[in-house]
């Protein structure tokens, strides 16, 4: 937080104050990164890179990029740069391969980490003293306890909810009526299903803003979301590697994408197969170097995620990421075209009597991948066969791969609690 300013306030920076502040925090970030973490000073040495060569924010395109797997080398506390008695608090992500990835924050990050949710609430709408209801989960996962944090920053009363108890759920929002909701898109869904079921219209609810994220969700779902609700949906972006949920926000008066917190994370965009460095406006990966994090800076850390950096809008200094609505991890490859599963959804969002619960099954009955979408009809939709010849005709037309479309019972699919799965591979 700048002194005298106020919580969760978007720093009035130009361009060219941020770019001096970031390289600034950049040439203190690889210092530390390497004086304090054997894997960085092991990775720079290989690469003949030394921090004090950075002249300019350019010259990081010399350093080496972190994975996963580097985190997972080093696990548990490796990639610390404090001593652990320094670290007030850990998080982990599951992963989909078993270990997971433990990150750690100091006292100083915690309230970096709570000043970055509490802007992040600010630009989608929220304001101190609303109402808060985190419905994301709390543990280990950073969801619960980064919003909490960040709303209890700027001021909020937070109903500390977390997920599932969906009842529940949408018995304390008509008892405290909250203004603002954090949540996934997913699980948001279910519990507009909730409200329905118990005979309440969500559009009369209290909810005015929904800050939702840590799962793809495309623009005709949140035009979905909206229409049911009446809500504002906007975009909230981060990953534990690089500190939580924060790293980046859409605004809720332009909805046009995510601006990145560029004085606290630094966003480079590459192509994933040759690792170079694309200019503004390409679509590729989405690196980030942390520019303040004590505990466990990241250097280039690449998130898999698929995005492209755009000019800033609503904060002008700030450039903002695209909606990112794949991953290099979910991309299937079906008789050798590219698919997300958010293309799979924008289709199906297009079909009146289709649900915006799916689930993509790959199998592979003889040489071939083939792709089947279970969708869910909605209640008292029409013939099925009809709609899922919609869908079927609407995928190849306008994605260009042949799916079968199974139209499936309202409520059969598996909901989840957090974050949903989309793809179910079965090869
Ligand atoms: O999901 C942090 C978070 C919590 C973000 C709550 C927003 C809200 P991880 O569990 O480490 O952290 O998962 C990070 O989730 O690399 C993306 O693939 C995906 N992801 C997160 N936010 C979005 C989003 C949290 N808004 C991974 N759109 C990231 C698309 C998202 N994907």
């Amino acid at each position: 937080m700048q002194p005298g300013s106020e919580p969760g306030a978007i720093p009035d920076l130009t361009r060219a104050q941020l770019e001096e502040l970031q390289l600034e925090r950049l040439r203190d970030t690889l210092a530390r990164a390497y004086a304090h973490v054997p894997h960085y000073r092991a990775a720079f040495d290989a690469a003949g890179v030394r921090p004090q060569d950075v002249q300019r924010l350019a010259d990081l395109a010399h350093f080496p990029l972190t994975t996963k797997a580097d985190l997972r080398d080093n696990y548990p506390f490796g990639m610390f740069a404090v001593p652990r008695d320094q670290v007030l608090r850990l998080h982990a992500s599951s992963g989909t391969t078993g270990q997971p990835t433990v990150v750690g924050y100091t006292a100083a990050d915690i309230d970096t980490w709570s000043e970055v949710v509490a802007r992040s609430i600010r630009a989608a709408g929220g304001r101190p003293g609303d109402l808060v209801h985190v419905a994301y989960g709390y543990g280990l996962f950073t969801g619960g306890l980064g919003a909490h944090y960040g709303a209890e920053r700027l001021g909020c009363t937070v109903v500390p909810v977390s997920g599932g108890m969906t009842e529940r759920q949408v018995r304390l929002i008509a008892d405290f009526r909250p203004r603002v909701i954090m949540v996934t898109p997913s699980y948001f869904l279910s519990i507009l299903d909730e409200m329905e079921r118990q005979g309440l219209d969500p559009k009369a609810s209290s909810l005015e803003v929904g800050i939702f994220g840590a799962e793809p969700w495309t623009d005709e779902m949140r035009r979905e979301v909206q229409e049911r609700s009446g809500i504002r949906a906007v975009d909230i972006y981060g990953l534990s590697e690089v500190i939580g949920p924060g790293v980046s926000q859409e605004s809720g008066e332009t909805q046009d994408g995510l601006h990145v917190w560029e004085d606290h994370f630094l966003p480079e965009v590459i192509d994933p197969t040759t690792g170079q460095v694309l200019p503004d406006g390409e679509e590729g990966e989405l690196v980030f170097t942390s520019l303040t994090k004590q505990a466990m800076p990241v250097v280039r850390y690449r998130t898999r995620d698929l995005t492209t950096l755009e000019p800033g809008t609503a904060y002008p200094a700030f450039r903002r990421m695209r909606k990112v609505t794949g991953r290099t991890d979910d991309m299937m490859i079906v008789r050798g075209v590219n698919v997300f599963p958010s293309q799979i959804e924008e289709q199906l969002l297009t079909v009146d009597g289709l649900a915006p619960h799916y689930l993509c099954v790959l199998e592979r009955p003889g040489n071939l991948d083939e792709l089947t979408v279970l969708v869910e009809a909605r209640p008292g939709a029409g013939d099925r066969d009809v709609l899922g010849r919609t869908l079927a005709g609407l995928v190849k037309k306008r994605v260009g791969v042949t799916a079968r479309v199974d139209v499936v019972d309202p409520g059969s699919l598996e909901r989840s609690l957090g974050k949903a799965r989309r793809i179910e591979d079965r090869r």
